[in-house]
């Protein structure tokens, strides 16, 4: 059996998701010869730190009664830092602008030498470059499916799965709310605000919604895809965005009685990286409903391969996630 010591740093929605995950596969994972051993969970307010196995399930509880995890006031830079253990799992909230705390947790562990699995995707929209060669220069390993399109796998698809392929284009839904707002806009004939209102209350949306139907989140992702299929070196600024925000129910009508959907489409090849409204026939693959993701993938040899799934929520990220980890270590 190899244990591997594990934290996990930021404990919202997506950082609970693990924790749930790890409980639920502990038998699957002994299984295949694996045991991840929680040393340290850290929320924006405070940590709980056991070298012998953070006790998940009374952590998950205190979560939910109290909003915190622990008494111990080390953060999760701190933590990363100063706890041992081989593995950060870094689920802070995104953010674009500065990076957030995620951005400065990356570095600390790649200067620590620790492996790191994360969801977050604003330090690698903004300094994706930087990120690999400090990993690189440590020995670290560094994935993040769950940045693009949560549970959908479509980095390790194109990376791992295609490999010897020759990916030519990439393109697909890759923003849960904006699917959502645009399928319940064409099915209620109801205006933008109020189904915006509505995947607000299901947890669809960021904490920003503006990210979302701007199209700067399937912007971000993108940007995650060019570099990391393509070679690229691209930042968010560097992608044509249009967002949501002026599409009608008449529009969508119009659309529909014509054997179309309106989709926010996010496209990248070698030469462009965009992100647009577009008009997709009803029965072609990339018209998914509700809140699905969808990417299909251009290749030479397999041609197109299409894959849907969901874009965010808490197990279904933690999916992704955990077969980041599960990759690094199985042998
Ligand atoms: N807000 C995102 C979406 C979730 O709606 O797809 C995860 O990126």
């Amino acid at each position: 059996m190899r244990t591997v010591r594990v934290s996990i740093i930021g404990f919202g929605a997506v950082g609970q998701g693990v924790a749930n995950v790890l409980i639920d596969k502990k038998k699957y994972l002994e299984d295949i010869g694996l045991e991840f051993k929680v040393v340290a969970i850290a929320d924006s307010r405070t940590a709980v730190i056991d070298p012998d196995g953070v006790d998940l399930v009374s952590v998950v509880n205190r979560k939910k009664t109290e909003g915190t995890v622990g008494d111990d006031k080390l953060t999760g830079l701190e933590i990363i830092e100063t706890i041992d253990h081989e593995v950060v799992v870094e689920t802070t909230p995104t953010n674009i602008v500065t990076g957030g705390a995620g951005l400065h947790n990356m570095l600390m562990a790649f200067k620590k030498g620790r492996d790191l699995v994360t969801s977050n995707k604003g330090p690698l929209a903004m300094k994706y470059g930087e990120l690999i060669e400090a990993a690189d220069a440590s020995g670290s390993k560094f994935r993040f499916e769950a940045t693009v399109g949560g549970a959908m796998p479509v980095l390790n698809l194109a990376r791992d799965v295609l490999a010897g392929n020759t990916i030519t284009n990439v393109e697909g839904i890759f923003n849960g709310t904006c699917n959502y707002i645009l399928t319940r806009m064409m099915e209620e004939q109801a205006p933008y605000e109020q189904m915006l209102a509505e995947a607000q209350e299901l947890g669809y949306a960021e904490t920003d919604p503006t990210y979302d139907v701007e199209g700067i989140d399937t912007a971000c992702k993108l940007v995650i895809l060019a570099n990391c299929v393509f070679g690229m070196n691209a930042t968010h600024e560097d992608v044509t965005v249009t967002g949501i925000t002026k599409i009608t129910p008449e529009a969508l009508m119009l659309a529909q009685n014509d054997g179309y959907v309106i989709k926010l489409i996010g496209e990248v090849n070698d030469s462009r990286i965009n992100v647009a409204p577009k008009l997709v026939p009803i029965d072609h693959p990339l018209a998914v409903g509700g809140s699905l993701n969808v990417a299909s993938v251009q290749t030479d040899l397999a041609g197109p391969i299409t894959v849907t799934g969901r874009g965010a929520g808490s197990v279904e990220t933690a999916s992704a996630i955990l077969s980041d980890m599960i990759s690094i270590y199985r042998e």
